[in-house]
């Protein structure tokens, strides 16, 4: 968003930028709402006068009154809106407070306690015996420091390896492509994606803070430190998000009020996909349709890795392996089955290679200091970079689409676009030209990725018309508005599974819904029982994709034997029975922010036993998921919080509020639902056609006699009419004494109608 403003000319934000710049200290504190404050440096605007270029926030976002008043004695200065008061002491630090005078967050008073950096020989000595030996941390631009008081645990960052508390780890927001096993953070600070924000639950209070900054950024959850936590980047100028609500519900409804939500997707995209690098041939993949079919399994999409493309080219369609790739996907088609294709951002430097000639002939690649096109080595050899950041580069890489989708690809996945690059990192100096505002790679590096969805999606949509359908490794804050994303290369390795469920909680507490891991592991071979344990684990993660990698041990469901087999057509039918619900809760997302997966903490923020529950989650907030994620194990302690849950497989009622011991053969995913609650259900399909569906069936799960209501979201599932008010919302209702008098209550004449609703109570 590019908002420019001339100095001098009457308007409301230039009054603002004058009236509330420091005198003494250079900060400027915005409110977007009563509760969302934007606390950034006057620096800035120096030179760029309220120019505001923000990659994560696009929509312009409404400005809510600030009271600003300076005390001369004491120089304090005090920021009031309706809900928080920000006092500024004498030495420049902030502290927030709420409505009810609670402190919120406050500026570290003391000095930072850095540790003791090894010199360059004894770095040199350690990288002899093969250590990753780093030196110290390179300079920021600016630092925050904000105090702790011991009770916080902390939530999102993206895609951090480890556990749901990020507390006493320190991250580095820098989009890397690293192949080796991702393990515990700290030795993985970055992954493949950047989003600079998290979410502090303390005893007393939640916020969110939102670190709107691309260049190579450090935070440091009190690893340093048990008395402060800070952030800063090695560029550009503070300018940061203060996100306050009761509830983490509402901080997120925050976040992704500024960043964005995920739109709609089609729903067949909430199908099984099956992936592998590669399927090689237009015989394989059919016949690969075929066996889905044979076996009874539901699958909704083929993914083609990059051997589909004549080497390697991006948009182009190897002919010997794929003559006709239109009568494929027209055969899938028939089957109900969706091709969706890779493409990467590194384009094959090739005389008569139309891709790249156009682009060089059109300036759209990224250049060196010395303005020669920058090269590296992709998959394809020799390689060039599009300048994502140029919008005539974006539009001419998404209308590239249609040499895909004109061949009936209904998908593209994006990936290597951190960038990656295979004859080391790109220079930092790497020269972006965008659309007359040239920018350097250490700026636009977090952002290449979210750049390139942008294109996808954007070229996609002007294209096709379906709601996009594009799947990113790389993300900066808001690639949510434009993509699915997946957590890359990871292993077939019982840590993986287990790090799968943290990992999908943070994204989604990170402000992207649409998310999963490569079910079964990327690299390695996945035995039969991590499988089995895998595909239980995700059968509700909104990306439900199985990939793996091209030497490893293929991974279709069948592959395992026979117990393996039977496990996966059971959890992936269980996933399509509940379609509705996951449906259900995209709609919610549009509305709310809130992701599909929860974690437990987000609806029992006061119960301090679910602060730091990995191997739990919530699907909405009435399923109640505990996978196992241990080899060998066959029953496994499960917290309920409060309240009473349904055992979904036993259907006993159980009180919550305690650790229970569940007994989880291997065809077992611990599975309950909240009490009196209603889920909305489809029949057993093979694959998703919102046309054909004309029933929809409701389970009642009677618990403590409340009374039980349930909202239910349809429409076509495949365009934009929904935006035209072409959709329908129900509202269930149901008491525990009279459960055949459910009421099916018409909110809105719409676009569809089930023809028959029935209710089973259970
Ligand atoms: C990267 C991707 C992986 C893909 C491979 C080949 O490693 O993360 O999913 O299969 O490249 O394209």
């Amino acid at each position: 968003m590019t908002k420019k403003l001339e100095r001098g000319k009457d308007n409301e934000q230039e009054r603002r930028y004058q009236e509330y710049r420091m005198k003494q200290n250079n900060i400027v504190i915005d409110a977007i709402t009563s509760r969302i404050l934007r606390i950034h440096s006057a620096e800035m605007q120096k030179d760029e006068v309220c120019e505001t270029v923000s990659f994560a926030i696009e929509e312009n976002m409404p400005k809510e009154e600030i009271k600003v008043s300076e005390d001369g004695k004491t120089g304090r200065r005090e920021w009031k809106t309706d809900d928080l008061t920000v006092l500024m002491d004498r030495q420049g630090r902030l502290s927030i407070y709420n409505q009810e005078d609670v402190l919120l967050c406050a500026d570290y008073a003391g000095n930072r306690k850095q540790e003791q950096t090894l010199s360059e020989e004894e770095l040199e000595q350690l990288r002899m015996e093969g250590h990753d030996a780093q030196s110290e941390k390179e300079a920021l631009s600016f630092c925050v420091t904000k105090a702790l008081y011991g009770d916080e645990t902390i939530y999102g960052l993206g895609d951090k390896t480890g556990f749901l508390n990020k507390m006493g780890y320190d991250y580095m927001m820098w989009n890397s492509d690293n192949p080796e096993p991702h393990v515990e953070n700290q030795t993985f600070k970055a992954l493949y994606k950047s989003i600079p924000f998290f979410i502090v639950v303390r005893d007393a209070c939640v916020y969110g803070i939102f670190l709107d900054n691309t260049y190579r950024s450090y935070l440091d959850m009190g690893y340093e430190s048990s008395q402060y936590y800070y952030f800063g980047a090695a560029g550009g100028t503070l300018d940061y998000y203060f996100i306050s609500g009761d509830t983490i519900a509402e901080v997120i409804k925050g976040y992704t009020m500024l960043t964005g939500r995920a739109p709609l997707p089609q729903m067949w995209t909430l199908g099984y996909q099956q992936s592998r690098w590669s399927y090689e041939s237009e015989e394989e993949v059919l016949a690969l349709a075929e066996k889905f079919r044979e076996y009874g399994i539901p699958c909704d999409a083929i993914h083609l890795d990059i051997d589909y493309m004549e080497r390697f080219k991006v948009f182009t369609v190897d002919q010997k392996k794929f003559p006709d790739m239109k009568k494929l996907s027209d055969k899938l088609a028939d089957m109900g089955i969706k091709l969706v294709t890779i493409i990467d951002p590194g384009t094959k430097i090739e005389e008569g290679y139309d891709v790249y000639e156009e682009g060089v002939q059109k300036n759209f690649f990224a250049k060196d200091e010395e303005g020669n096109i920058y090269q590296n080595v992709v998959w394809p050899g020799d390689s060039v970079y599009p300048d994502f950041t140029s919008e005539k580069v974006r539009e001419w890489w998404g209308n590239l689409t249609k040499r895909l989708t004109l061949q009936g690809v209904r998908g593209i996945w994006n990936d290597m676009n951190e960038p990656a690059s295979f004859c080391g990192p790109l220079p930092d100096d790497v020269v972006f030209a965008g659309d007359g505002k040239e920018r350097q790679h250490k700026e636009v590096h977090n952002i290449y990725g979210h750049l390139m969805a942008k294109a996808t999606y954007e070229g996609l949509k002007r294209n096709d018309g379906r709601r996009p359908y594009v799947i990113t490794r790389a993300c900066y804050s808001g690639t949510q508005k434009y993509s699915t994303a997946w957590t890359g290369d990871n292993q077939s390795l019982w840590a993986h599974l287990q790090m799968s469920i943290p990992q999908l909680l943070n994204l989604g507490m990170s402000g992207m819904p649409m998310v999963g891991t490569d079910i079964g592991g990327f690299g390695a071979n996945a035995t039969p029982e991590l499988f089995s344990r895998w595909i239980e684990a995700s059968c509700f993660a909104p990306l439900f994709r199985n990939h793996s990698a091209k030497d490893t041990r293929r991974q279709e469901p069948w592959r395992f034997g026979e117990e393996t087999l039977e496990v996966s057509r059971k959890y992936i039918a269980l996933r399509y029975k509940f379609l509705p619900y996951l449906y259900d809760l995209c709609y919610e997302e549009t509305q709310t922010g809130m992701p599909l997966l929860r974690s437990l903490v987000m609806h029992y923020q006061q119960d301090k036993n679910v602060r730091e529950c990995n191997d739990e989650y919530l699907v909405g907030d009435k399923i109640l998921m505990a996978p196992v994620v241990q080899q060998g194990m066959r029953a496994r302690m499960v917290y309920l919080p409060e309240g009473t849950w349904v055992d979904y497989w036993t259907k006993e009622r159980i009180t919550g509020g305690r650790y229970i011991l569940r007994e989880a053969p291997l065809d077992v995913c611990p599975m309950y639902i909240k009490g009196d609650s209603i889920l909305p259900v489809y029949a057993p399909m093979q694959s998703i056609e919102p046309e054909n569906i004309t029933k929809l069936t409701l389970e009642y799960y009677p618990a403590d006699g409340r009374e039980a209501s349930y909202t239910h979201y349809q429409d076509n599932g495949v365009d934009f009419d929904y935006q035209q008010g072409k959709y329908n919302l129900y509202q269930f209702i149901c008491c525990q004494d009279k459960p055949q008098e459910m009421q099916t209550v018409m909110l809105h004449e719409g676009y569809r109608k089930y023809q028959e609703i029935c209710v089973e109570c259970r």
